[in-house]
């Protein structure tokens, strides 16, 4: 695991760009792996801004979202699908029938589910995952105790996730109960995996995420495990990591650099 520790959300925003564009310059047809939350977002207006002002293109790649809520319907301004239409699908020019996500509507869940995992491994897998972190140590939806060889699957979220969530809701009771999501599993079979953290309220989260012990109770931690995982923090998110000072020598001093 790299952890790249950077003074701003912007400076992140720029770095995680970078690997992306270059990632894409390499494979034209790369395999996005997409979340949602508002940590990606800055990630998102940068690639939308060289995708406008540089000439970038992702019209050959395809997507998977994460996850999704259940019992939304379809055309709610929350439903995962549509926020990332409207935050990154639609400044860009990944074509929309090239965005794959979880239902959160579909009524065999379970045969939706596999489907979704089906989907993944017909188009090769996911080459370049993005990932945010919740407050609680989640990826995607995987609440704490989750399996850490957990697959898509339809989960509880917990009142912590939900109350963190009702800031896009008009209340805590709008927030869904439930929600479909990738597994641990699934997101650990990504070939290469971005999570951005940033913001006092992820410290915690990143702190055991980095070098806590890996535990079903802080789901981020089964990154430990992955083979290529860069982990950008901003300041804030990054205080609490024992080892910054040699995560910033390392990152300075890369063999080779
Ligand atoms: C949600 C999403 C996660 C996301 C997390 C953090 O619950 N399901 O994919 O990483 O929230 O969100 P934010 O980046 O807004 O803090």
């Amino acid at each position: 695991m790299d952890v790249v520790v950077l003074p701003t959300p912007a400076d992140i925003a720029r770095a995680a760009a970078d690997r992306i564009a270059d990632i894409v310059s390499q494979r034209p047809d790369t395999v996005l792996g997409l979340a949602t939350g508002s940590s990606p977002l800055p990630l998102y207006q940068e690639l939308a801004r060289r995708h406008r002002e540089e000439g970038l293109s992702l019209a050959q790649t395809q997507a998977f979202l994460l996850d999704e809520y259940v019992g939304l319907p379809a055309d709610h301004p929350e439903a995962y699908r549509n926020v990332i239409d409207r935050e990154f699908i639609s400044l860009v020019d990944i074509p929309r029938e090239a965005v794959n996500s979880p239902s959160g509507t579909a009524e065999d869940m379970t045969a939706a589910c596999a489907a979704y995992e089906e989907a993944m491994r017909a188009a090769g897998g996911v080459d370049i995952q993005i990932l945010g972190i919740g407050t609680d140590g989640h990826i995607a939806f995987n609440e704490p105790a989750s399996a850490l060889t957990s697959r898509t699957r339809l989960t509880t979220l917990t009142k912590q996730t939900r109350a963190d969530n009702a800031r896009f809701f008009n209340s805590l009771e709008e927030v869904p109960m439930h929600a479909v999501t990738q597994g641990l599993g699934t997101i650990m079979e990504a070939r290469e995996i971005l999570l951005i953290a940033t913001g006092t309220s992820k410290a915690e989260a990143v702190a055991q995420l980095v070098e806590g012990p890996i535990s079903a109770l802080w789901p981020a931690t089964v990154l430990q495990n992955h083979q290529h995982t860069t982990v950008f923090v901003d300041e804030e998110a990054g205080a609490n990591l024992q080892l910054r000072d040699y995560y910033a020598h390392v990152h300075h001093n890369r063999p080779g650099a």
